[in-house]
C-alpha cells in the first residue's frame, strides 16, 4: 500500500522567533512509518518539526505549520491507499505573525488566534479521499464518546484515541496505551507498550479492514 502519515507537532509563529506548539514528538508517527515500511509499504511522512531521524526508505516531506501540513498533505493525497493522521495539528494560529520581533513593553500582551483548518475533516470533505483513513484522538476525558464523535465528524475508518493526561502515555513519551476504534462498533485496547508495539497493533487493525 502506499500510506501517508503525518507525525509531529505545528509551530503557529507569533513573531520571528516565538511559537505556539504542543508536546508532540512526533514518535507515534514515526513509529508507525518505520513500522509500515518494514512491512514492506511504500511510506510519505509529512512532519512537523521533531528531533529524530526519517526511519530508513521513507519519504519525508518536513513541514511548520498546520496551514503548510493542510498544502502539504493536499498536494500529496492522490493515489494514496491508506492516510493515517498522528499529528497534533494546532488547532489555533496567531491571526498576524509580526514581521520582527516584538518588542517588551510595560502592559501584557494580547495575541488574536485564528482557527486552523481542520487537515483530517478535509481529507474525506475536501480532497475526496476514498481510501482507507486513520485518525487519532488525543483526549482528556470522555474518551470513548469524544472519540467516537471525531470518528464520525471526520469519516475515519479507524480512530485511535489515548489518554493526554497521563503522564505515562502518550506526549512526549517512548510509551502508549490506546483504544483503537473501528466502523463497526468493536474496539480494542492496546495496553501500555513501547511505541513500536501499538504501531504494529495499529497496522494490524489496518490490515484487518484493508482484507475486508
Ligand atoms: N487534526 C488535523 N488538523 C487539525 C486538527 C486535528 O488533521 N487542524 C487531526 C489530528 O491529526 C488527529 C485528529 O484530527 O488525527 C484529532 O485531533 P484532536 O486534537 O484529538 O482533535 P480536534 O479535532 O482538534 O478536537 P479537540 O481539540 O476539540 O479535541
Amino acid at each position: 500500500m502506499r500510506i501517508l502519515i503525518t507525525a509531529g507537532p505545528t509551530r503557529e509563529a507569533i513573531d520571528p522567533v516565538r511559537y505556539i506548539s504542543n508536546r508532540s514528538s512526533g514518535r507515534m508517527g514515526y513509529a508507525l512509518a518505520g513500522e509500515a515500511q518494514a512491512r514492506g509499504h511504500d511510506v510519505l511522512l509529512v512532519s512537523g518539526p521533531v528531533s529524530i531521524n526519517t526511519p530508513e526508505g521513507c519519504r519525508r516531506i518536513s513541514v511548520e505549520s498546520a496551514a503548510e501540513m493542510f498544502e502539504t498533505v493536499a498536494a500529496n493525497i492522490d493515489g494514496v491507499d491508506a492516510a493515517i493522521m498522528s499529528a497534533a495539528v494546532s488547532d489555533y494560529a496567531p491571526v498576524h505573525a509580526a514581521e520582527e520581533k516584538i518588542k517588551k513593553i510595560d502592559e501584557g500582551l494580547t495575541l488574536e488566534l485564528g482557527k486552523t483548518r481542520d487537515i483530517l475533516e478535509a481529507v474525506r470533505g475536501e480532497f475526496h479521499f476514498k481510501g482507507l483513513l486513520v485518525g487519532f484522538a488525543a483526549e482528556t476525558e470522555n474518551l470513548r464518546l469524544n472519540a467516537l464523535k471525531k470518528m464520525k465528524r471526520k469519516e475515519c475508518d479507524l480512530m485511535v484515541a489515548n489518554d493526554v493526561s497521563r503522564r505515562d502515555i502518550g506526549f512526549d513519551n517512548d510509551y502508549n496505551e490506546v483504544t483503537i476504534f473501528k466502523t463497526d462498533g468493536t474496539e480494542e485496547v492496546i495496553s501500555r507498550q513501547l511505541k513500536q508495539g501499538v504501531a504494529c497493533a495499529i497496522l494490524d487493525a489496518l490490515n484487518d479492514i484493508a482484507a475486508k
